[in-house]
C-alpha cells in the first residue's frame, strides 16, 4: 500500500471515528444534566460607570513569596485571615511574619495538589461563638474553634446532598455566608468532573444548611459556577455570582417572593468571584476579564450542545492514558499538569483587571481597573483601614490599593 493509501484510510479512519464521537448517543462521559443549549448575555460596553481608569495600577503587593494563592480574606481583631494552596488557613500578622491557624486537608508534599492538600476557599466569621467557619473546595464545611482550634465537621465532602433532579456529591465546596441565627449559605460550583464542567450544562448549586436541624437544603440548582455569596443587610435576600456566566443572581429569602429568584446584575465585564457585602453595596472582583475583544468561551459554546458534547468526549478520551498511568503509578504528576496549565491559562488572559461595585438595586456604581498586572486574577476584594486588599488563587502576594474617595465617604455613610 502506497503512502497515499495509508493517508487516505488514516483520514477515513479519523473521520468515522470522530464522526461517531460526535454523533453516537451514550459514550461516556455522563455529565450531570443532558447537553442542551442555554445562554449567556455578552459582556457591557465598557462606558459610564464601568468606564476604564487606572485604578488598579501600581498596587504594593504584600506577603510576597510567602502565601500563594490567597483566595478569600476575612478580618478578626485586626488581622487579615486567608486560606492558601498547601491547604492552610493562616493569619497575616505583619508583613514578615504567617501564622498557621488551621488545616483541614491531608499532609501533602506538593502544595498545589489541592485534592490532597485542601484548599480553603471560603471563609466566615461564625454568628453564633468564637468560630471560623471554612469552606474547603475538596474537604467540605467545617466549624473551627478559634480558641481550642477543635475542628468540626458540619458538611463532609463524601455527603449525597439534594439537588433539582438529581441528587449527588458536591464537587467543589465554595463560598460561604453564615446569617445572624447561625444557618450557612454556601455554593458548590458544579458537580461534573473539572475539565468536563467546561463543556458541560452548568450544574453548580446553592445551599442552606440548617445550624439546628443540620440539614442541607438546595435553594437554586443548575448554575454556572456557583460562586460568591452576599446576604442584603436586611437578610431578605442573598446575592450570588455565577462565574462562567457573568452576572449575579438574587434569590428572595424573606417576603412573598421567597423562594423565586432573578438576575440581578448581568453583562458584567468579566467572571465574578467572592462577593464582599456591606450596608451600601457590594465588592465585585472579576477574576478574568471579558469584553468584546475578549469573549467568554462558555458563552461563545453554550448555544451549541453538540459541539459541547463532542469537545467533552475528545478530553476524556485525551485524559484516558493519564488517568491510567495515574492508577498504576499513583503520583502528583496530573496535580503539576493541572497546575501548569492553570498557570498558562492566567499568564494568556485578557490584561484588564477589574473590580466592580454594585449597589443593593444591582446598579453598577463604579469600578476600578489596572493593566499592569500588579493586581491580577483578583478573587476577593477586602475594604480594610482605608484600602482594598485584593486576593487572588494566582498570585503570590496579596494586592493593596487605596479605597478610591468617593467609595470612602459613601462607605462610611455621607
Ligand atoms: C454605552 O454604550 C452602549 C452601546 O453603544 C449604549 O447603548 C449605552 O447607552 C451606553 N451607556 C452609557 C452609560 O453611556
Ligand atoms: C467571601 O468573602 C466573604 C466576606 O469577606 C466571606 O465571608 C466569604 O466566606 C468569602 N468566600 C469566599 C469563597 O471567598
Amino acid at each position: 500500500m502506497g503512502l497515499l493509501g495509508a493517508l487516505l484510510k488514516t483520514s477515513l479512519f479519523l473521520v468515522i471515528f470522530l464522526g461517531a464521537l460526535f454523533l453516537l448517543p451514550g459514550l461516556p462521559p455522563n455529565t450531570t444534566f443532558p447537553f442542551k443549549e442555554y445562554f449567556i448575555k455578552p459582556a457591557r460596553e465598557l462606558n459610564g460607570t464601568l468606564e476604564l481608569n487606572s485604578h488598579l495600577n501600581g498596587a504594593r503587593q504584600l506577603w510576597k513569596d510567602k502565601i500563594f494563592g490567597p483566595e478569600c480574606l476575612i478580618v478578626l481583631d485586626d488581622k487579615i485571615y486567608t486560606g492558601i494552596h498547601s491547604g492552610e488557613v493562616i493569619r497575616l500578622n505583619n508583613e514578615e511574619s504567617v501564622q498557621p491557624i488551621t488545616k483541614i486537608g491531608q499532609p501533602c508534599d506538593y502544595i498545589f495538589d489541592d485534592e490532597l492538600c485542601g484548599y480553603p476557599v471560603g471563609l466566615a466569621l461564625d454568628t453564633q461563638g468564637n468560630n471560623l467557619i471554612v469552606s474547603d473546595a475538596y474537604y467540605g464545611i467545617w466549624q473551627v474553634d478559634l480558641e481550642t482550634r477543635k475542628k468540626t465537621v458540619l458538611v463532609p465532602a463524601e455527603q449525597i446532598l439534594p439537588g433539582k433532579g438529581a441528587n449527588r456529591r458536591a464537587k467543589l465546596f465554595n463560598s460561604l455566608a453564615v446569617s445572624r441565627r447561625g444557618d450557612i449559605f454556601w455554593t458548590d460550583s458544579f458537580s461534573d468532573d473539572f475539565v468536563l464542567a467546561a463543556f458541560a450544562n452548568p450544574s453548580g448549586r446553592l445551599f442552606k444548611y440548617d445550624r439546628i436541624k443540620k440539614t442541607n437544603e438546595v435553594l437554586m440548582d443548575e448554575l454556572s459556577f456557583a460562586n460568591g455569596l452576599a446576604l442584603s443587610p436586611s437578610e431578605d435576600f442573598i446575592i450570588l455570582a455565577e462565574t462562567t456566566a457573568m452576572r449575579l443572581r438574587k434569590y428572595y429569602l424573606k417576603g412573598l417572593r421567597a423562594g423565586q429568584s432573578e438576575v440581578f446584575v448581568e453583562g458584567l465585564p468579566g467572571w465574578p468571584d467572592n462577593l464582599t457585602a456591606d450596608e451600601e453595596g457590594i465588592w465585585v472582583p472579576l477574576s478574568v476579564a471579558s469584553d468584546r475583544e475578549n469573549p467568554n468561551l462558555f458563552a461563545v459554546l453554550a448555544p451549541y450542545p453538540k459541539l459541547r458534547s463532542f469537545l467533552a468526549r475528545l478530553v476524556a478520551l485525551m485524559r484516558l492514558p493519564l488517568r491510567m498511568l495515574n492508577h498504576i503509578y499513583p503520583n502528583d504528576m496530573a496535580a503539576r499538569l493541572f497546575h501548569s496549565f492553570n498557570d498558562m491559562v492566567i499568564r494568556n488572559a485578557p490584561k484588564r483587571n477589574t473590580v466592580v461595585r454594585v449597589d443593593w438595586n444591582g446598579n453598577v456604581v463604579k469600578s476600578l481597573h489596572g493593566f499592569d498586572g500588579s493586581a491580577s486574577g483578583i478573587s476577593h476584594v477586602l475594604e480594610f483601614k482605608g484600602h482594598l486588599y485584593l486576593g487572588s488563587p494566582f498570585n503570590h502576594y496579596i494586592a493593596k490599593v487605596k479605597l478610591p474617595d468617593d467609595v470612602a465617604k459613601s462607605v462610611k455613610g455621607d
